[in-house]
């Protein structure tokens, strides 16, 4: 692996490392864990309801894996970990609540997150702030942190208690709202762009549009005639980021169970034989997209990483009292799991001054 890869793969670590830790409700060491999980990168996709979120999720993964359909789907926030492993090596999957049982049916990944989903809200349409963590390691994938939430919405339906809305608003904002999240605003191309939910929260967190990338889905299902052109050159709603069109499957596809593979390609047929977009061909589609977002993830990793080493280095020199302190707690998972991100954040101390530092910090801490 490239060292930048090697550092992204260190913060995925690191960041669920400190998940677990937070789950055992740690305090001491465990105290400066959320600074340095509020300091790593990651990607959340916003959107309304249906516009296609949890499908540009599974373009960029290329797996079939995720619940998906008309109506609020998503309930609960699932923090999808991507971790790129050796060519050769099986695609699997791991939930933390459940990290005994390795995944290589993706459909049983579906059921799980359903079933998971509605341990905590029930069979209903109810939602819970509660995320679900789940790792994918493929040789396919690039090493991301991907956010999948609710649909923004603005009325409540059956079953739903009225302030459906603002608690949906409210779980998106606790994600949104972190400088160092990058915004994947998912809109549908058959709505007006003016109306889009995913551009009015993006304007609202990052009015500079530096941290938003703006992705039209649906352009298959534009009315003959009409092109979204003025959306995917920047015209309509301007963003530092180029706008990515996407063509995810259909409904009809999904019910046909057409594979990732096969969806891809008709995907870049649909830009390069059509007049409109051939020109763009290049720049459109769900590979490019994640290109794109692992290159954003690596220049914001670049940027963040003197915050980054001191953060860590504050939560070694806590660990390591803490440590002393406990004697060596092997036993407990809590223990466990601090030593193992004492482990991370050394190493990840270690990658930093070989590869990336260029010498300028000495090497005494
Ligand atoms: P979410 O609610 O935003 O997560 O949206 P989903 O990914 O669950 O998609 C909602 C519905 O729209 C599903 O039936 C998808 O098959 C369909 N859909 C999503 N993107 C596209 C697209 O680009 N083209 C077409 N034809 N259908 C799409
Ligand atoms: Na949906
Ligand atoms: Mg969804």
């Amino acid at each position: 692996m490239k060292p930048m890869e090697n550092v992204i793969e260190l913060v995925n670590r690191i960041q669920r490392a400190c998940t677990v830790l937070g789950d055992h409700g740690g305090d001491g060491a465990a105290a400066s864990l959320p600074a340095l999980w509020e300091a790593l990168p990651s990607v959340a996709v916003v959107g309304g309801q249906s516009s296609g979120k949890s499908s540009v999720l599974e373009s960029i993964v290329g797996r079939d894996f995720l619940p998906r359909g008309s109506g609020i789907v998503t309930r609960r926030p699932l923090v999808l970990q991507l971790h790129k492993t050796n060519e050769g090596q099986e695609d699997y999957a791991q939930f933390l609540h459940n990290p005994k049982r390795r995944f290589t049916d993706f459909a049983l990944v579906r059921k799980e997150i359903e079933d998971e989903t509605d341990r905590l809200t029930g069979r209903t349409k109810q939602i819970s702030p509660v995320p679900i963590h789940l790792s994918i390691y493929s040789p396919k994938v690039v090493n991301l942190t991907l956010i999948d939430l609710p649909g923004l919405t603005k009325v409540a339906i059956d079953g739903q208690p009225e302030s459906i809305a603002q608690d949906i608003e409210n779980m998106v904002h606790l994600y949104v709202d972190k400088p160092n999240c990058i915004i994947l605003a998912i809109s549908p191309a058959n709505q007006d762009i003016a109306t889009s939910d995913a551009i009015k929260l993006a304007r609202d967190v990052d009015p500079t549009g530096e941290r938003t990338f703006g992705v039209l889905t649906k352009l298959d299902l534009m009315d003959k005639g009409t092109d979204a052109l003025d959306v995917l050159e920047g015209r309509a709603y301007r963003l530092q980021h180029p706008w990515v069109g996407i063509v995810n499957r259909s409904q009809a596809d999904i019910n046909k169970n057409v594979d990732m593979i096969l969806a891809r390609r008709k995907e870049q047929e649909f830009f390069e034989s059509s007049p409109e977009y051939a020109h763009l061909a290049s720049r459109m589609g769900s590979e490019y997209l994640a290109k794109l977002l692992s290159q954003q993830l690596e220049a914001v990793i670049r940027a963040r990483i003197p915050s980054i080493t001191s953060l860590i280095n504050k939560t070694i020199d806590d660990l390591e009292s803490e440590m002393d302190h406990l004697g060596r707690p092997i036993g407990s998972d809590a223990g466990a799991q601090l030593y193992l991100i004492l482990e991370l954040c050394r190493a990840f101390d270690k990658i930093f001054k070989e590869h990336l530092d260029g010498g300028r910090s000495g090497g005494d801490r």
